[in-house]
């Protein structure tokens, strides 16, 4: 009766906490499209922790010192992984601020080039997952959670030529083999595919096979792992130029019953964009209900003050966004970059301005560290950002260390009882 009394007023505790600060009281504050977004960020990615301590007989502990620190975001920011720095022949001293940055940074990856056809198969018949394998056990030792890019390019000229040369019934064999092989072989491992990737700007294997194919190919990845989340991934989508084709394509497919499950939208960024256009892409393919991934970030501007500029309004909008589920940049280094502008850390390892606004945003502004302590209820409540902590309680000298992991699926509010020796 007593402990139901307790966490009934936790819930209406912790309820109005979140009220607070999540705009309820901002209603007579400016409504800048900041606040907006930071309520919507505050409403959408964090949640309610309680953090009870009791004794041995299970009485609250008041006045007992509560840290929460979190260490791991739930959302997925994360990076592509270059082939080159993985591979022995590097040098030693940058590919370990390589991999350094690589794991404190970020939670998620991707293999920029590794997974391609064009690398595991370079010439017909040579099939090497090596490289892949490589940056994938390493992305899993590091708590990164990797996407597969991608089972094919539909842009005829990133077929490497004796895919080229196949006879179409060649081609159709060659591609099921290679769907079903890595499908099957990263079941569990990797947990979504870029398709087809860039269908909007090639048409490859439609030329060579018909329009089925592509139904063909998601289906043939279903089967082999029905558990992954297929998604289309393309570009000049954000800056709205092929957004209406990108939502008829997309209509198309799933009208048509190809399992798509989430939509990709690369953010090579080469002119100015605002966070109004960002916006409007990610509302118009919200329409769908499907979630949405920043794959491919990288931002090339005039200056550095407008490079971190675009950066920030990316990340903010994109995590303010209900339909978003991660953002991706396409590699932070300038000595390991397809485009050596974007990098947000330069040759020497020098962070750029937008690297300090990333790492403003995902590792202050959006991070949770609370030090509390215990109500006379025994009780530390916190609105904190889904993802991993580290809680430690002290009381006297004795102290207490758990792991706890708050997510959107989380019941609201996460009561986590810890109980003290004494
Ligand atoms: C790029 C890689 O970064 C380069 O190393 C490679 O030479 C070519 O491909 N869109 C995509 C990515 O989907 O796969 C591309 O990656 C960049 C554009």
């Amino acid at each position: 009766m007593r402990q139901w009394l307790v966490l009934g007023l936790l819930a209406i505790a912790s309820g109005l906490i979140h009220w607070l600060c999540s705009g309820g009281a901002q209603t007579m504050a400016a409504t800048t499209s900041a606040t907006k977004l930071d309520a919507s960020i505050r409403r959408l990615r964090t949640g309610d922790l309680v953090i009870r301590v009791v004794d041995s007989q299970q009485q609250p502990v008041a006045g007992a010192t509560v840290t929460l620190e979190q260490t791991a975001h739930d959302f997925d920011f994360g990076t592509a992984l270059s082939t080159q720095m993985f591979r022995p022949n590097v040098a030693a001293h940058e590919q370990a601020q390589y991999l350094q940055i690589a794991k404190q940074w970020f939670n998620a990856s991707v293999h920029e080039d590794a997974l391609k056809w064009y690398s595991t198969e370079p010439e017909q018949g040579q099939v090497s997952y090596a490289d892949a394998d490589r940056i994938l056990a390493w992305s899993e030792a590091n708590g990164l959670k990797m996407r597969g890019h991608t089972l094919f390019w539909a842009v005829e000229k990133w077929n490497q030529p004796w895919v080229r040369a196949l006879s179409p019934q060649e081609l159709r064999q060659a591609v099921e083999r290679r769907t079903t092989e890595i499908c099957h072989r990263y079941r569990g491992k990797i947990s979504e595919y870029d398709v087809l990737n860039e269908l909007l700007h090639g048409d490859f294997y439609q030329q060579r096979l018909g329009e089925g194919i592509v139904d063909q190919i998601f289906q043939w990845c279903r089967d082999a792992d029905p558990t992954a989340r297929l998604y289309v991934n393309d570009y000049d989508v954000l800056n709205g130029k092929l957004l209406d084709a990108y939502v008829h394509q997309i209509r198309s497919l799933l009208d048509r019953g190809v399992p798509v499950g989430g939509i990709g939208v690369q953010a090579h960024v080469r002119e100015p964009m605002t966070a109004a256009q960002i916006q409007h892409c990610l509302d118009t393919l919200a329409q769908f209900r499907l979630p949405i991934k920043i794959t491919e970030l990288g931002v090339v501007a005039a200056t550095e003050a407008e490079q971190a500029r675009i950066l920030k309004d990316l990340y903010t909008v994109a995590f303010a966004h209900p339909a978003v589920t991660g953002i991706l940049m396409w590699g932070f280094w300038a000595g390991a970059n397809w485009e050596p502008a974007a990098a947000i850390f330069k040759h020497n390892f020098e962070p750029t301005l937008a690297a300090r606004t990333y790492q403003d945003l995902v590792f202050n502004q959006w991070w949770t560290k609370v030090n509390g302590k215990t109500n006379s209820s025994g009780v530390v409540a916190a609105q904190a950002f889904f993802g991993r902590y580290q809680v430690t309680v002290r009381a006297g000298n004795h102290s207490t260390i758990r792991t706890v992991s708050l997510t959107p699926q989380s019941p609201m509010p996460q009561v986590v009882t810890i109980t003290l020796p004494f």
